[in-house]
């Protein structure tokens, strides 16, 4: 057994919340999947978490999704894709978002315990370092609670990280260098990938509803130029704190109103606007909501 190996072991006989931490391509998901797989061959109770908002294994970009995992087959890539329970952060980078972030990892944990998981696995995004990767990893760490922490890292590029972790929290972490088999992606190819998984969510039947300027968090300013929203990226409210999924809105300049696109059939009970415009490709560009309001 390598040592990849011996810690999937551990982490699945063991482990109530196991958290990967690592860079791009550092082999996180694949591990996180390893994990959850041979949980379930044991008779434990899995569920997924997917905190990542960009590269995604559970849910579409710009959300973190929980899956239970109650068969092999729903560690299939596929199958992963479609959420069980998903909450809208509203941007494909945790910058600037940690607190949408946080607060929907908190609920989805919850609801994968009320649900029966008695292991969750969290799989996370590659901010890793500077102010921002410490932030986001403190605060996951701090809200999740993991009992094990799993750092997979090239040279030591997640000493900062890990040692704030550990500091802090006093939390078991196990550090192994990422698997050499691991083929590295360009930028570019992550670029495509995540305008891929965006297109495929939209892709199929969608749903067109006209919405009021009453329905958005946050509430828009008076006199606001509806034009403003177009392709903007919203989170649909179940009207209980979870989200439906994800759409888009149009503005349509022959009643100067708004529509919602989305693959969601229920209309939603309301929409939180997101920080991201999808671009024609689904390529998405980031937006500043204060200053498309003028406020702060
Ligand atoms: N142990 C491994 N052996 C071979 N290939 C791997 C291994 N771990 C990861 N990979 C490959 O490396 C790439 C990145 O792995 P992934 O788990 O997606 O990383 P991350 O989630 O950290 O971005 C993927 O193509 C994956 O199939
Ligand atoms: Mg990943």
């Amino acid at each position: 057994m390598n040592e990849h190996d011996r810690l999937v072991d551990r982490a699945a006989r063991e482990a109530r919340t196991v958290l990967f931490v690592g860079g791009l391509d550092a082999g996180k998901s694949t591990l996180a999947r390893a994990t959850a797989a041979f949980a379930l061959r044991l008779g434990r109770t899995v569920a997924y978490l997917d905190a990542d908002v960009a590269q995604k294994t559970v849910g579409p970009p710009a959300t973190v999704g929980l899956k239970h995992i109650r068969e092999p087959d729903d560690l299939t890539l596929e199958r992963l894709a479609t959420a069980d329970a998903l909450g809208f952060v509203g941007s494909t980078s945790p910058q600037g978002h940690i607190l949408p972030l946080v607060g929907a990892l908190a609920r989805l944990r919850e609801r994968g315990r009320t649900e029966g998981a008695d292991l969750i696995v969290v799989d996370t995004s590659a901010m890793v370092s500077g102010i921002w990767g410490q932030l986001v990893k403190y605060y996951k760490v701090d809200m999740l609670e993991p009992d094990l922490v799993v750092g997979l890292q090239r040279g030591e590029e997640l000493e900062p990280v890990l040692g704030v972790i550990q500091r802090f929290f006093g939390v078991e972490l196990v550090t192994l260098p990422v698997h050499p088999a691991v083929v590295p992606t360009s930028v570019d190819q992550r670029a495509t990938q995540r305008e891929r998984a965006m297109a495929a969510y939209f892709d199929g039947d969608l749903q067109r509803f006209r919405v009021k300027p009453t329905v958005f968090m946050p509430t828009l300013p008076p006199l606001f130029d509806l034009h403003e929203l177009d392709r903007l990226l919203v989170g649909l409210s179940d009207g209980g704190g979870g989200f439906t999924g994800l759409g888009y809105l149009e503005f349509v300049p022959e009643d100067h109103g708004l529509r919602l696109i989305s693959p969601v059939a229920e209309p939603p009970k309301a929409l939180r606007l997101g920080s991201v415009r999808l671009e024609d490709s689904f390529r998405v560009k980031r937006v500043d909501l204060r200053n498309l309001f003028g406020t702060e």
